[in-house]
């Protein structure tokens, strides 16, 4: 087992490079399926779950080669995939974004039949919108012991109609309306980042998908999709993560590689607490030399404020003067890593899906777990900003999603190593 050792009070300088987007990686990658040709991948992310699913589509049948080696560049030859049945069952639960390839197995096959998904399990994650979608479009649904199961005898364009905003449920629609005869509707879609990536890589296919990035994306069905090469946006959860640990560290850094827009209500929310964040074409430059202030951050869709940083921004405001409050309004509740925030010396009250954060500048090192991959991110920031030694077991979880990160965090200044320790040895 490995786990992270930093000692803290470093403050931070240089340069830092932000990766390809994970969560738009993890939607493309299984959107190859749909089509009738080799397409190459670039700018992904050398990340656990970005491998993960990347074995899922080799097992299925698909040719997935690294170009020159580089693992941030791949070709993926979906022809040998030729059945709708994922049979992985291990590797299909090890992540979330797995539910991807029902979508598109049945965009490509008009039926899939796929092992439940895994990935972090922070609070219950529905996927009934993605299954009105597929019904929608004219598929049955079964859920079977440990499978999913979608049948169809034709599917048609519909409109789909979102009650709750669901960033997966709309990618799944998009996967499996694409090749679908007549014109689909999705309604109340999901707005974030990678879903516009995701109608560009289907675009660069040849699909036509418009208005994707607005409440509203139309979808009219084409019958062949072709080659492309593709280069995957930045990921704004890393970048924030990364803006968020300078501003809780102190220090100058320019964060590269970044889409600055992508990254507008972090920079906000940063520029309550009184950090300076300067906005350049592809880079952010974050300063933070005084006491940081409290604020007070409501999580909601894009472009609202992120779920996916959430926990950073409550590790942050820790370490805030004043009072801060945190509201949950994607999910039901995230909140479970506050106990080990607590361990290093965080004042927090929980209620409900809000919480209440009496800042203080002397966190202390402490040994506490990764519970999740943003969990996972927000034990690093509070550790950055902590007197003495944080140790954080269970960084498994912080590796499906970040790439490199000691790398990136040694390199502008902080003390952070990786050490492997036998297990309920020293804890
Ligand atoms: C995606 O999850 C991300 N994961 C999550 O990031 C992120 O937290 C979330 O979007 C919200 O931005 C990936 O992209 C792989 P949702 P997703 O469907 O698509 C409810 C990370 O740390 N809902 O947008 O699964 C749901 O309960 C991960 O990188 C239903 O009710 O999230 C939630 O309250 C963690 N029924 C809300 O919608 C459904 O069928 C938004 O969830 C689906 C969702």
């Amino acid at each position: 087992m490995d786990k992270f050792v930093i000692n803290g009070r470093n403050k931070l300088y240089g340069e830092i490079s932000v990766s390809g987007a994970k969560n738009a990686a993890v939607a493309i990658i299984p959107a190859v399926v749909l089509a009738d040709e080799p397409c190459v991948i670039e700018n992904l992310p050398k990340i656990k779950d970005v491998s993960v699913i990347l074995s899922i589509l080799k097992h299925m049948g698909a040719e997935v080669t690294f170009i020159d080696g580089d693992e941030s560049r791949v070709r993926i030859d979906p022809t040998g995939i030729t059945s709708h049945k994922v049979t992985c069952d291990k590797l299909v639960g090890d992540m979330r974004a797995s539910y991807y390839l029902l979508g598109a197995l049945l965009g490509k096959f008009g039926k899939a039949l796929v092992p439940f998904p895994g990935g972090c399990s922070f609070c219950e994650r529905p996927i009934n919108l993605h299954l009105k979608a597929f019904e929608t479009l004219g598929a049955a649904c079964n859920i079977l012991p440990t499978h999913i199961e979608l049948m169809s005898d034709k599917l048609e364009g519909r409109q789909i109609y979102f009650d709750v905003v669901s960033v997966g449920a709309t990618m799944n629609a998009m996967l499996a309306a694409v090749k679908v005869p007549g014109k689909t509707v999705i309604d109340r879609a999901a707005k974030e980042p990678h879903i516009v990536d995701l109608a560009n890589f289907l675009n660069s296919m040849g699909a036509n998908i418009k208005g994707a990035g607005t409440d509203v994306i139309k979808i009219r069905g084409v019958e062949r999709l072709h080659s492309c090469t593709y280069s995957i946006i930045p990921d704004q959860i890393e970048a924030g993560t990364y803006m968020a640990a300078v501003a809780a560290a102190g220090g100058n850094v320019l964060i590269k590689d970044v889409i600055p827009e992508h990254l507008d209500s972090i920079t906000a929310k940063l520029r309550d607490t009184g950090t300076i964040v300067e906005e350049y074409d592809e880079a952010v430059r974050v300063i933070r030399e005084d006491e940081l202030k409290s604020c007070n951050v409501k999580t909601m869709p894009h472009p609202g404020f992120p779920t996916d940083m959430q926990p950073q921004f409550v590790a942050l405001l820790s370490t805030a003067h004043g009072r801060s409050r945190v509201m949950e309004c994607v999910w039901e509740s995230r909140f479970s890593y506050i106990p080990q925030l607590r361990k290093m010396g965080a004042d927090i009250i929980e209620n409900g899906n809000i919480a209440h954060i009496y800042g203080k500048q002397d966190l202390c090192g402490a040994k506490v777990h990764a519970l999740d991959l943003r969990a996972g991110a927000a034990m690093v920031i509070a550790a950055l900003a902590a007197y003495g030694t944080t140790e954080i077991s269970d960084i498994r979880y912080i590796e499906r999603g970040y790439e490199k990160i000691i790398e990136k965090l040694s390199s502008i200044g902080a003390d952070i190593r990786r050490v492997t320790y036998k297990e309920n040895v020293d804890e």
